[in-house]
């Protein structure tokens, strides 16, 4: 029996800019995105049988095909037919640690894991960008969490600048357990209230995306400033995700008041961090929002940024 972990980081969006409506029914975006500590642990195991199967502890979280770590698999084999054959079948384990529907990329970086572990466990030899196009078929996330670290995602989210690391830094996540945001929802209530004021993509794409290539939130990075980091935070998705949801409009209220470097809302929501310079700040203000908020269905989170998306464990 051969099997391999790897953990697969969340990522936080530093920055998300929608620029527009693309003829393929998706946003076009600039974005920052960044790998955090907090992480699912993913194992692959060889099966005798040419079969995929799927287990995790979480109850929220599908076993059948539309799981997107099955999906991963599923692609793996279609695109290497005699795969099975040679290598027989495979057992994917999920160990969930990162929450299910929080704009966290929980499920983009799983698919990220059985991506690079089926590489290894059927022998295929497939180079990063090779692994980075098969995961951008099967979700805007999933190139980015195949790398991690600190990066600009432009295009659907798949197009990726990877930038100098920022490693020093820590972010608060909150996120209520009850409540998960759609992304497609979210892009698309965006869509609706926001479509008149879009530019045409032509010309606004490449200015956009060299605007924030050239300004200050990579300059802040280039530079670790963190201060400045937390001035330049941005989400266009808070502008329909916050009035829709007011439980997490209060959070972010809340935890900006217990101090830090700046708060944000990741992705599509409705997790919000609070940015964070050293550990026993980010623990202060973790331990303030709780103190504020003492809901047992608010979980708290203590994460540093990471330099890397999956990582072979064993
Ligand atoms: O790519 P992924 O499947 O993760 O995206 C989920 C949904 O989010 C898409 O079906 C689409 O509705 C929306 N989306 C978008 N534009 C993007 C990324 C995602 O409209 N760039």
């Amino acid at each position: 029996m051969r099997l391999y972990s790897l953990t697969a980081a969340a990522k936080i969006n530093l920055y998300l800019e929608i620029v527009g409506h693309r003829a393929d029914g998706y946003h076009e975006l600039v974005m920052v995105m960044q790998s955090v500590s907090l992480a699912d642990l993913i194992t692959v195991r060889s099966l005798s049988t040419p079969e995929i199967r799927l287990r995790c502890d979480h109850p929220q979280v599908p076993k059948d095909q539309s799981n997107l770590a099955y999906r991963a698999a599923s692609l793996l084999a279609s695109q290497f037919p005699d795969v099975m054959a040679h290598h027989g079948g495979v057992e994917i384990t999920i160990e969930k640690k990162i929450p299910v529907g929080a704009g966290l990329a929980g499920g983009s970086n799983n698919a990220a894991a059985v991506l690079v572990g089926l590489d290894m466990l059927w022998q295929l030899g497939l180079t990063q960008t090779e692994l980075q196009d098969l995961g951008a078929q099967l979700g805007s996330d999933v190139p980015f969490c195949i790398t991690g670290g600190t990066a600009i995602a432009t295009g659907r989210g798949e197009q990726l600048d990877p930038l100098y690391g920022l490693d020093t830094l820590y972010a608060v996540l909150g996120k209520y357990a009850s409540l998960a945001v759609s992304t497609p929802w979210a892009y698309r209530a965006y869509r609706d209230a926001f479509i008149a004021t879009y530019p045409d993509l032509a010309i606004a794409r490449p200015a956009r995306r060299e605007a924030v290539q050239s300004g200050p939130m990579v300059s802040a990075i280039a530079h670790g400033d963190g201060p400045q980091i937390g001035r330049c935070l941005h989400n266009d998705l808070e502008k329909v995700v916050l009035p829709a949801h007011p439980q997490v409009a209060a959070l972010k209220e809340i935890m900006a008041a217990c101090g830090g470097l700046g708060t944000l809302m990741s992705g599509s929501g409705p997790t919000v961090f609070t940015l964070a310079e050293s550990r026993a700040e980010a623990e202060q203000i973790c331990q303030q929002v709780r103190d504020r908020l003492p809901d047992p269905d608010l979980g708290l989170w203590v994460t540093q940024f990471v330099p890397t998306g999956v990582q072979l464990v064993s």
